[in-house]
């Protein structure tokens, strides 16, 4: 390989997909692969924390090599490793740093730990070489819902956040009161394609006047208490409708509140990104609500908006750039802010 391009190794273990990619010049993705342990978890209805660094320890460095190989590229073509260090599962993240640690010293190579909300938000910048800051992003995820003003390469600032549950964990709760699947966003997305998304009018939380924050644990508790009212009664609950229901409740409000960020502060161009935005109805809705105000919207592909070590690289090359790399005696860091 080797034609003088810089190339980026990433690694992702925040959770439960243990992901390796490499990138040239740290905006184009050479191979991406995602090792998922959605199969190991769903008997547990969720992701076990210690289930899932064990499964890390035993993919990652297979994953990383399948990487490379896709790549056409193997180790001496590597100069510089990034790597998730928070937020997410503490003991997931650590054997992803422990490795990216191994890998960084055995090569006398630089390494950088990467947020791991901050590479959601870069993986936009995979499949746009157009794309620059300042924009607005909406992060939505398992574990946040952002809207985020991206100031430049590396300046971040929230301007809100869901004060209870984020959108994803909304997601997951409520599938699971449905008997759904885990993992319960990707199963809502598709049982509502069969639903009416006007059968049952769960409430829109908007909070304060202009307030850019969320709140999603009332409409969970209501799609809760609907079901819960339903069955007590002995009534038939349409699932498809339910589900269809609660979607809709929730991405009025995400679509309702990015647009008026992007009102607010003057952006013309937004960026969607997270697990959640891989969501079909999301992805539709605040497309057609930005081509209506003007906004250029940015919707990486779905396998790029759930975690993946890409974004992680293009996030890695980024900071590198800026920062430079970091020592050996980087660490993990559960719940680090953005
Ligand atoms: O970004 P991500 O892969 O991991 C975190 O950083 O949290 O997001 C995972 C979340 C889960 O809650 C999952 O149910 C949700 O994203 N998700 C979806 C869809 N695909 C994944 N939610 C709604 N619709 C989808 N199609
Ligand atoms: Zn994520």
């Amino acid at each position: 390989m080797k034609d003088n391009h810089f190339i980026t190794l990433a690694i992702e273990t925040s959770c439960d997909e243990t992901a390796a990619a490499v990138l040239s010049e740290g905006r184009t993705a050479l191979s991406n692969v995602i090792s998922s342990q959605i199969d190991i978890h769903r008997a547990f209805g969720g992701v076990v924390p210690e289930i899932a660094s064990r499964s890390h320890l035993e993919q990652i460095n297979r994953v990383v090599e399948l990487a490379l190989a896709d790549a056409d590229a193997d180790f001496g073509d590597v100069d510089l490793i990034g790597v998730t260090q928070g937020p997410g599962l503490v003991g997931a993240l650590l054997m992803g740093l422990a490795t990216a640690k191994a890998y960084a010293l055995a090569l006398d190579k630089p390494i950088v730990g990467v947020h791991h909300i901050k590479a959601h938000i870069c993986a936009a910048y995979l499949e746009h070489a157009e794309l620059k800051p300042p924009f607005l992003a909406l992060v939505v995820s398992g574990g946040h819902t952002d809207l985020v003003r991206v100031g430049g390469y590396d300046a971040y600032t929230v301007l809100g956040r869901t004060r209870d549950d984020a959108v994803g964990e909304a997601f997951d709760k409520v599938a699971r009161a449905l008997g759904l699947p885990y993992p319960g966003g990707p199963a809502i997305d598709d049982a509502a394609k069969d639903g009416d998304p006007s059968a049952v009018a769960f409430k829109r939380v908007f909070l304060e006047k202009d307030s850019l924050d969320f709140s999603f644990s009332g409409v969970k508790t209501a799609v809760l208490n609907y079901l819960n009212t339903r069955r007590q009664a002995g009534e038939a609950v349409n699932v498809a409708d339910a589900a269809a229901s609660f979607q809709q409740s929730v991405v009025d409000v995400i679509v309702a509140k990015t647009l008026r960020a992007a009102e607010m502060l003057g952006e013309t161009k937004a960026v969607m990104a997270g697990g959640v935005a891989a969501n079909s109805l999301l992805r539709r809705a605040l497309g057609d609500a930005c081509r209506e105000k003007g906004l250029r919207l940015y919707s990486p592909s779905p396998l790029l908006c759930t975690d993946n070590a890409a974004m992680v690289g293009a996030a890695a090359y980024l900071k590198y750039k800026e920062k430079g790399a970091d020592g050996l005696d980087l660490d993990a860091f559960p719940n680090l802010d953005l």
